[in-house]
């Protein structure tokens, strides 16, 4: 908890540390009262149908859980029948459930237990997290509903929990921020509790994340902790746990002609390549740099230096493009008249007739504007 940034506890909020000695009893008390008690992977102590229920409880809701794991005991009603089984079988019963690497190390890890641990799950977190599809934090849940173990989960649900009673600033899947919820959480599992206990504990947690602690609305008045909160307590439910950093995503810029025929009517489109951003759209003639737009609309047969018009931005998922189009009109000699004339690569287009092109958004939006000034 050392080098993260904690908010300010307001005059009424218990000091963190007396917190922590309060939380285990609180958590227990609650999930006593008002947690979840008949989940079917619930009231055994059967590490395989622990294990089964925590692999495929990882992203996916309880109330679509239910049917697949009632599936998958009936096929399978232990590790060795899973271990046994063809692969296929196993990714057929998993078909609907999502997140496919899960079956795939679900079938590994039974037969990883079947040869290397004589059918028999491990006890401890550590031997638990080194078979396949088991990390840190369900290797704990394991250990802890099935042996009773006193061990540290930290899922998702869980990191949010912490996050707002703690008052814990940073995105959790920062690396720092993580290790640091790591330690706290290290530092609430009850010391010296039954095994009944510390499952019940470790069952609160998940209980409080997903019923009242929940991402959207909690519902902290009826939370064990609404007084203590610290995100109840400062208003911060929704600002807490921190969202993931947004992207800064980079800008690029480019200059656009706008050339305009002798009677101003018509403008020069250009079809873009079929390949990348507004591929096969037509567009207007561009360039990299000021200068280079300036030598294309000579060679274009247009008259004196283009004209700056208002900047536009256009943001596509990974850039933001500024753009920065100019305005020129052709010498008064000059071709082509502005009746419409399309190939391959180019056309004069009149504005009166910019709505049967498909155009990108911004040119469009340039095009109307200026359609509207002079027409
Ligand atoms: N999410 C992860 N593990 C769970 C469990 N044992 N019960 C309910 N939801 C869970």
């Amino acid at each position: 908890m050392s080098d993260i940034s904690i908010v300010p506890l307001p005059g009424n909020v218990l000091p963190q540390s007396t917190l922590q000695s309060i939380f285990a009893e609180r958590l227990i008390a609650w999930q006593r009262q008002h947690g979840r008690h008949d989940l079917p992977w619930q009231n055994t102590r059967d590490p395989y149908r622990i294990w089964l229920s925590e692999i495929m409880l990882q992203q996916t809701q309880v109330t679509t859980v239910i049917p697949y794991y009632a599936k998958f005991l009936a096929c399978f009603p232990d590790v060795a029948a899973l271990a046994a089984a063809p692969i296929d079988e196993v990714m057929a019963l998993w078909a609907g459930l999502g997140y496919y690497s899960r079956a795939r190390n679900l079938h590994r890890c039974a037969q990883a237990v079947v040869e290397q641990h004589d059918g028999l799950f491990p006890a401890s977190p550590e031997a638990l997290a080194e078979l396949p599809g088991i990390g840190r934090s369900t290797a704990a849940a394991i250990a802890s509903f099935a042996y009773g173990s006193r061990a540290t989960i930290l899922d998702g649900n869980v990191k949010r929990v912490l996050a707002r009673v703690f008052g814990i600033d940073g995105f959790p899947g920062e690396k720092r921020v993580e290790s640091a919820m790591w330690a706290l959480a290290e530092t609430l599992v009850p010391a010296g509790a039954s095994d009944a206990d510390v499952s019940a504990y470790t069952q609160g947690l998940m209980d409080l994340g997903a019923t009242l602690c929940v991402r959207g609305k909690p519902d902290c008045g009826r939370c064990p902790f609404g007084d203590e909160c610290i995100a109840n307590a400062t208003g911060r439910q929704r600002e807490l746990p921190t969202a993931r950093p947004k992207k800064t995503i980079p800008t690029r810029r480019t200059w656009m002609l706008v050339l305009r025929d002798a009677d101003g009517l018509a403008v020069l489109l250009e079809r873009r390549p079929p390949a990348g951003i507004w591929g096969g759209l037509w567009s207007l003639p561009e360039a990299a740099d000021e200068a280079t737009l300036a030598a294309r609309a000579s060679a274009l047969g247009a008259a004196g230096t283009p004209q700056r018009l208002a900047p536009l931005t256009h943001a596509f998922t990974h850039f933001k493009l500024d753009i920065e189009p100019r305005l020129a009109a052709l010498d008064i000699g000059g071709r082509p008249t502005c009746s419409e004339a399309r190939d391959e690569g180019n056309a004069w287009v009149p504005l009166e007739a910019i709505d049967s092109y498909g155009l990108p958004a911004p040119v469009r939006k340039l095009l109307t504007a200026l359609k509207g000034s002079l027409l």
